[in-house]
């Protein structure tokens, strides 16, 4: 089989999920005419000395400058970050930060176990102060999968339960615990087993594309026929599981797809209603992305765990965290957060000066208004483009649906991997969801300007396409 056949035989293979895949006949035609020697020779390297794997190795270019919105490769070619992987909410190399962690390395570079230290102990304080309702004692991490392994540990030390209930298509990372409650195969099938047992899934709520049946209205629920079936279904298997430790969840998808009203308020009352706790798996949205300092804000509903990651690092240091309802703090006796980086005061300080920069400088407000603003140039784009089916998102994760035919909805998956790769070629870089989504996660620092000029890319890729 030549080269072309065999990625497109894996390709057909590859569930849409996560991110776009790197197998695509359109990657290999993107890398033939845009990277130069330099990135051309790294490329190789790289790919001789890391593993392969979908999704990142082999890579698309070589990076040589991040800063604010932008990436640069080695031959100089600057590419707006509408992706980041969510960790540049403050923009690349944010001075200030860059600052502060320079004078943390000349203050108190590390901190071994059995000694506390300030900045620890400061962003501790601050996660407690900030986060919603009695959230108030924290560990931390260096990444997102090791927080929500130990939100796992304390909802089954807490419940005397073991069982979760969480999402088909969601993602929670790449460990045996993220990836048992995970719904995509691609992260969990074959040689990721076996999984962690007593990990539950039902279907999400999608309501432009309702996995129960639904119709929709414009890309909302219909809850006089639908009745919200989707939360039902997590009160139906709390019910008959009986001993559910905790409903696991992101409270905005990342598709993105956000719940219907009153969802979010039904899941909570199930899960007290049966004993469940209910974790908020805040990791990439959180922090601001949605135009509220933490997604649960929007829904009024305060969880019992939330986990953090990715931008509380301000794009530099990795760390995440787990902040709990006090009443959680019951395992004395044992060392679930027994991490080597748990107090490290680099980590700390790094961020508690991310938050302090979105605080000082209204980014949480700007996110809102700039994420709002291109909402709703995306919804007048729709009246033009037969190609796109929904607009989804809040805040700055939207995700801008492509469909074949708006009556069928069949997923336009090959025009938005031909899509995402023309914007490269014009200098706009964002991800695919869903195979069929396209999806931009920009930084709280996007201006109006900004915005403007990602969608005038967008807008003249569907022209083209559509063409
Ligand atoms: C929703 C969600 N949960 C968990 C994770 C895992 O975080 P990390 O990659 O830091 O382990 C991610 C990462 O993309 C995520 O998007």
């Amino acid at each position: 089989m030549n080269h072309e056949r065999r990625a497109k035989a894996q390709l057909d293979k590859v569930p849409p999920g996560e991110g776009d895949t790197n197998l695509s006949p359109n990657r290999k035609a993107w890398d033939s005419g845009n990277v130069d020697a330099a990135g051309r020779a790294l490329l190789a390297e790289d790919e001789r000395v890391f593993f392969r794997q979908s999704l990142s190795t082999p890579c698309l270019s070589a990076v040589a400058k991040a800063e604010g919105l932008w990436i640069e490769d080695t031959a100089g070619r600057r590419y707006m970050d509408f992706h980041g992987n969510n960790v540049h909410h403050i923009g690349y190399g944010h001075p200030r930060l860059i600052a502060a962690i320079k004078d943390q390395l000349d203050t108190l570079s590390f901190a071994p176990r059995r000694f506390t230290n300030q900045p620890a102990v400061d962003l501790a304080r601050k996660l407690a102060d900030i986060t919603p309702g009695d959230l108030g004692k924290v560990l931390f991490a260096t990444g997102g999968s090791d927080a929500i392994d130990i939100a796992l540990k304390v909802a089954r030390a807490a419940t005397g339960r073991f069982k979760t209930v969480s999402f088909w298509d969601s993602f929670h990372g790449a460990g045996f615990g993220g990836l048992s409650i995970g719904g995509e195969a691609l992260f969990r099938s074959g040689p990721a087993g076996p999984l962690l047992s007593g990990t539950e899934h039902v279907a999400p709520f999608a309501c432009y594309r309702c996995p129960y049946g639904y119709p929709d209205i414009d890309g909302g629920p219909d809850l006089d026929l639908c009745k919200m079936t989707c939360a039902d279904m997590v009160r139906y298997v709390l019910e008959k599981e009986g001993d559910v430790a905790a409903v696991i969840a992101e409270p905005v998808r990342s598709v993105p797809y956000v719940p219907p009203p009153g969802y979010w308020q039904a899941v909570r009352q199930a899960c007290d209603d049966h004993g469940a706790l209910l974790i908020f798996d805040e990791i990439p949205s959180g922090l601001g992305k949605t135009g509220r300092m933490f997604v649960s804000e929007h829904f009024g509903v305060v969880p019992d765990i939330m986990v953090l990651a990715k931008a509380l690092g301000g794009g530099i240091v990795p760390i995440s965290a787990m902040i709990a309802r006090p009443h959680l703090d019951v395992l004395a006796d044992r060392a679930i957060g027994h991490y080597t980086h748990e107090k490290n005061p680099f980590m700390a300080r790094a961020a508690l000066t991310t938050l302090e920069i979105i605080e000082d400088e209204g980014l949480v407000e700007q996110a809102a208004r700039v994420g709002a603003y291109g909402l709703e140039r995306l919804h007048a784009m729709r009246d033009r483009h037969p190609l796109i089916g929904d607009i989804s998102g809040l805040g700055l994760l939207i995700g801008i649906e492509l469909v074949t035919d708006r009556d069928t909805r069949e997923r336009a998956s090959e025009a938005a991997d031909r899509i995402l790769y023309r914007a490269l070629e014009r200098g706009l870089s964002f991800k695919t969801t869903m195979g069929n989504v396209l999806t931009l996660t920009p930084p709280l620092t996007t201006t109006e300007a900004d915005m403007d000029w990602a969608l005038d890319i967008i807008d003249a890729c569907l022209d083209d396409e559509e063409r």
